[in-house]
Order: structure tokens, then C-alpha cells, then sequence
């Protein structure tokens, strides 16, 4: 699928915001995922065009970050942490639920594009484990069928508000705004609760502080 003059255009723009342009090379494979939902060989010819790069060191970029995907991903991209924490609080029986729900393995699609769904990484946010994302949101705490009533009211077209962040949109518009993150979302919904200031409050009433550094005598 060949890459849109307007994206051209938001390549260039990309590329003009950084001293090195090669360092836009991270938002411009988000930015032709948000176009053509995967880094299709057409998006890295162009990124490499566009950044003087070989496409080989482009393609070494988008094969190094599982955030990059060279395959089609569904409307709807659920990511499910199954690292140590959220294992032991039931990540696995969350995937399990959803992979049966959805009829797919890791890193699969729906045979409709609707959804698809892979097992994620620590997202450094063990606090509320097992934690899944939609697209890339936060859904916190969730249970084997807390997930799977996200993905039938997402099914079914009705508005759903990630725990921690902006509602729910899809794939592709996420990818967009990591291109571009002045999206004018970053206010909505929450960003931090009672959960994670737990750590600080019980530092606070105990006087602890942390060491300093580099001030040896
Ligand atoms: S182990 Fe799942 S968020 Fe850290």
C-alpha cells in the first residue's frame, strides 16, 4: 500500500523537529502504523528516503521493538502482561480467557480484523497487576471476565474509558497520537490514584527520604 503524500508531508515534519532527523525515526514508524495499521515495506523505503537511512537500519529499528508490528494487528490491539507479577496475580488466566473469547493465539488477529492479541512485557505498572491495554491503554486490575466484558462492549460499539487515560479508540489512532502526542488527550481520565501515591505516603509518614549521592566527604 503506498504511503500518502500527507504522511510524506508529517515524515518531513517529523524529521525537522530533531537536530539528527534520524532520531524521528521512532514516531515515524508509529505515524505509517497509524496509516497502514503495520511497518509495511512501503513505510520503511519511505522512512529511509525520508531520513537518508538504508532500509536495512530502518527494518533493523522496526524488527528490534515489539511496539512495531510487521504483521496486521486487529482494530482493537489487546496486550496482556503476563511478566512475573502479573502472572502471579492471574495475568496467564486473563490471556487464557481472551485468547478463548477471541478464538486466537499470541500475536494473531481475528479473522474479521475486529481484534488481536498478544502477551506484553512488564509495563512498569505492577501496582495495579494483572494489567492488560487496549491500543496501548491502561485497563488496570482487571479479572478473566472484566476483560472479556471489554472486549464484548467494545464489540459492541459502546464507549469504553481506560482506567487510566483517555476513552478507548482504536489501534491506529493511538499510533497516531505516539507520532504525534499533542493530541489534547493527555487531561482525561486519570493518572494517578490512591494506589500508587501508597509508596510515597507511608515514606512520608515514616520520615524516610531518599540516600543521597555523590556527596561523600
Ligand atoms: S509485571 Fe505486569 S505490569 Fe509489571
Amino acid at each position: 500500500m503506498a504511503i500518502s503524500e500527507t504522511t510524506i508531508e508529517r515524515m518531513h515534519a517529523l524529521a525537522a523537529q530533531y537536530p539528527k532527523s534520524r532520531s524521528a525515526l521512532l514516531p515515524m514508524l508509529h505515524l505509517v502504523q497509524s496509516e497502514q495499521g503495520e511497518v509495511t515495506p512501503e513505510g520503511i523505503a519511505m522512512c529511509a528516503e525520508v531520513l537518508g537511512l538504508s532500509p536495512a537500519e530502518v527494518t533493523g529499528v522496526s524488527t528490534f521493538y515489539t511496539m512495531y508490528k510487521r504483521k496486521p494487528v486487529g482494530k482493537h490491539h489487546i496486550g496482556v502482561c503476563t511478566n512475573t507479577l502479573c502472572a502471579l496475580l492471574g495475568g496467564d488466566a486473563v490471556y487464557d480467557a481472551l485468547s478463548e473469547r477471541l478464538g486466537v493465539g499470541h500475536n494473531e488477529p481475528t479473522p474479521d480484523g475486529g481484534f488481536s492479541l498478544e502477551r506484553i512485557e512488564c509495563q512498569a505498572a505492577c501496582t495495579h497487576a494483572p494489567v492488560m491495554t487496549v491500543d496501548w491503554e491502561f485497563m488496570d486490575d482487571v479479572t478473566p471476565s472484566s476483560a472479556v466484558d471489554v472486549v464484548d462492549r467494545l464489540e459492541r460499539g459502546e464507549r469504553v474509558e481506560s482506567t487510566r487515560g483517555p476513552a478507548i479508540r482504536d489501534f491506529q489512532a493511538t499510533e497516531f497520537s505516539l507520532a504525534f502526542p499533542d493530541d489534547g488527550l493527555a487531561s482525561e481520565g486519570n493518572s494517578v490514584d490512591d494506589k500508587m501515591l501508597a509508596g510515597l505516603r507511608y515514606a512520608k509518614e515514616h520520615n524516610m527520604a531518599a540516600p543521597t549521592f555523590g556527596q561523600e566527604s
